[in-house]
């Protein structure tokens, strides 16, 4: 990655934990977090934000949410505002996960404007992309990811307030990754598309992170990459060693 981004290290923890392995895998984490050269973030579920917040008192280790709803507050069962998140200790918060897309049909204009309220709430917004296994094969990868940079990335995005996750569907929770070069070509597309759109200081200041079966044994090789400033992990951030390890990885 290049020297001026710092590398960010997120953990998405998904629907798992309860409030004792939260406590103690956050413990965990935040223990080894000084000790690695690049940020830590781990977005537990909702109802654990508060102690994993408490766990990571006093370390380095940021704490995020998962998703968020677009308003403030009102009529909304089930759902939470970023303000809420914010009040629970979150200062980062997922948007536009490919779970979220498929499982709750959400669609850029969505994320755009959950992206939006993370800003309103000042939160960080990790904006997710990434393409299905049907679109890579049929070559149309690459215009994917650009549509959905172009719809989901809010007009007052900037490198300080917003980080992009290139997460292919087919990479994740399966154990394969595209290639390195896939990886940096995709990034590479991913900050030239953003700087036609955003200009020159969100592109060479946005962390753009790479998410999809990032293990010890490949984040090594994804990390050394020019254009990738970091990743985003599902299955190997529920092990603080894997996750420590991992983070390890970021010169
Ligand atoms: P895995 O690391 O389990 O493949 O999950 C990636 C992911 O979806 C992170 O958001």
């Amino acid at each position: 990655m290049a020297g001026k981004r710092t590398a960010l290290i997120a953990g998405n923890w998904k629907m798992n934990g309860l409030v004792a392995d939260a406590a103690a895998l956050a413990g965990a984490v935040a223990a080894g977090a000084g000790s690695v050269n690049c940020e830590l973030l781990v977005c537990p579920p909702a109802v654990l934000l508060t102690t994993v917040s408490d766990a990571s008192k006093g370390s380095k280790l940021a704490v995020g949410g998962q998703d968020c709803h677009a308003a403030v507050s009102g009529a909304h069962t089930g759902d939470i505002s970023a303000e809420m998140l914010s009040d629970g200790g979150a200062a980062y918060v997922i948007v536009g996960h490919s779970e979220r897309r498929a499982d709750h049909g959400e669609a850029d204009t969505d994320i755009c404007a959950k992206a939006e309220a993370a800003h309103r709430a000042g939160l960080v917004a990790i904006v997710c992309v990434g393409e299905t296994e049907a679109q890579r094969d049929a070559g149309q990868a690459e215009a994917i990811v650009g549509g959905q940079l172009t719809g989901s990335l809010p007009a007052g995005a900037s490198a300080e307030n917003t980080v992009i996750a290139y997460e292919p569907v087919w990479a994740i929770g399966t154990g394969r990754t595209p290639t390195a070069q896939d990886v940096q070509a995709m990034h590479n597309h991913m900050r030239t598309h953003v700087r036609d759109s955003h200009g020159a200081a969100f592109s060479d200041g946005v962390r753009l992170l790479y998410g999809g079966s990032v293990k010890p044994e490949n984040a090594e090789e994804l990390m050394a990459l020019a254009d990738v400033d970091g990743a985003l992990v599902g299955g190997a951030s529920l092990k603080a060693a894997d996750f420590l390890a991992i983070a390890g990885c970021c010169r």
